[in-house]
């Protein structure tokens, strides 16, 4: 049975007097506590350059990298698919290094350079990786895509740097650019389609053209 509405009324005086008191034990009065809690703001101006434009965007300090791309800067190439972390649809680059843009404050990047889809190519100029997609079909309804894009990119550079993978064996020889390299760095780029293999063979062309424009 609920309770009596007076008894409820009086619980929650009790509640508050009991913070107030807390509040004076702890930290000085209630009026210094509510002057502390108001001096700071909930919103914080961030400049950071976005594909090579300077940016200054005032933000609620909750505001994620990703929100503050697509809501404030309009650049909705960046998927947002979990919004958890768990899909890989959000990737984009910071400072030359694959984040996932969902799990970052966008307060943490002042100064930072950003890259997102729009500013690796169009679709009259296609970089190398972009036209691979195209080429071997990488895709089906293309949620998933700029963030696939991006971490193979990403992928190819990590490999290049000698970074090693779960799967890479000897640590201390040259990693190769094998499918099990590829497909487990790609692990945390979800596509609903499933569009794994032409994925997969999208970035082992870009890795083999790369090796041997190297070797040229
Ligand atoms: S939207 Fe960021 S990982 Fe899914
Ligand atoms: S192409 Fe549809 S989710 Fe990957």
């Amino acid at each position: 049975m609920p309770p009596p509405i007076a008894f409820e009324l009086r619980r929650r005086t009790l509640l508050a007097s009991s913070a107030a008191l807390a509040m004076n034990a702890g930290t000085g009065t209630p009026a210094a506590a509510q002057e502390a809690a108001t001096a700071g703001s909930d919103r914080t101006r961030v400049s950071l350059t976005v594909n090579g434009q300077p940016q200054e965007v005032e933000v609620d300090n909750r505001t994620t990298l990703l929100d503050l791309l697509r809501e404030d800067l309009h650049l909705t190439g960046t998927k947002k698919g979990c919004d958890h972390g768990q899909c890989g649809a959000c990737t984009c680059t910071v400072n030359g290094t694959r984040v996932n843009s969902c799990l970052s404050l966008a307060v943490m990047h002042e100064g930072d350079e950003i890259e997102t889809i729009e500013g690796i190519g169009t679709p009259e100029q296609m970089e190398p990786m972009q036209a691979a997609f195209v080429e071997n079909d990488g895709f089906q309804c293309g949620y998933c895509t700029p963030g696939q894009i991006q971490s193979g990119r990403a992928v190819i550079e990590e490999i290049r740097a000698g970074i090693p993978s779960h799967v890479t064996g000897d640590l201390s020889a040259e990693i190769a650019v094998t499918d099990a390299e590829i497909r487990e760095r790609m692990s945390g780029n979800i596509c609903r389609c499933g569009a794994y293999a032409n994925i997969l063979a999208a970035i082992t062309q870009v890795a083999e053209d790369s090796a041997q424009g190297d070797r040229t």
